[in-house]
């Protein structure tokens, strides 16, 4: 069990950085990640750098208001889940989210909290707080065995001998 990895993103240059580390490893394929934080704190930008550096190339929306935007690159399946509005899990059957769940692809979920009862445990969960102006400091925490060699592949190298 690896500990939590915290990391400082000084500037949005520096999450997109971390967004270009998080898309090469494979395993990013099958993953379901949480993004937590406050209003604001940098959730969409760092979908919006993951997804850019992935290979999609049409506009990225952030999905408030539809909860989910699904998007295809290089043969890859991703979801961007907001459920900032989701209230209703009756929601969760009708706009088949289990089926999305069951499918192969990368998930990526904001404000999960809003749907703990339906999601499935998360394999990688990521902080974010906000600092000062554009400093942002991040938590990651693995939960399965893919999001702890996530975890591992993105932990800096030395950092536990
Ligand atoms: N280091 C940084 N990383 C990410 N975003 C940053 C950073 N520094 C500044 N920002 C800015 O912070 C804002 C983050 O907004 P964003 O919509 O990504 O937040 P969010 O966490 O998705 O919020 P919400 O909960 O409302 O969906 C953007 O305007 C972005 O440019
Ligand atoms: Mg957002």
């Amino acid at each position: 069990m690896q500990p939590p990895l915290s990391l400082q993103w000084p500037s949005e240059e520096a999450t997109e950085r971390f967004a270009r580390r998080l898309a090469r490893l494979p395993q990013l394929a099958n993953a379901f990640i949480t993004l937590h934080g406050d209003l604001g704190a940098g959730k969409t930008t760092l979908v919006r750098h993951l997804l850019r550096a992935l290979g999609v190339t049409g506009r990225i929306k952030s999905p408030t208001y539809a909860v989910v935007e699904p998007y295809q690159a290089g043969g890859l399946a991703i979801w961007h889940f907001d459920f900032y509005r989701f209230s209703d899990p009756r929601e969760w059957e009708d706009a088949g989210f289990r089926d999305i769940f069951a499918s192969p692809g990368l998930k990526l979920a904001e404000w999960p909290k809003n749907a703990e009862k339906c999601l499935p445990d998360a394999d990688l969960e990521l902080e974010i707080h906000v600092e000062d102006d554009d400093n942002r400091r991040v938590t990651l925490r693995a939960a399965t065995p893919l999001g702890h060699a996530l975890l591992s592949e993105l932990a800096p190298p030395c950092a536990n001998p």
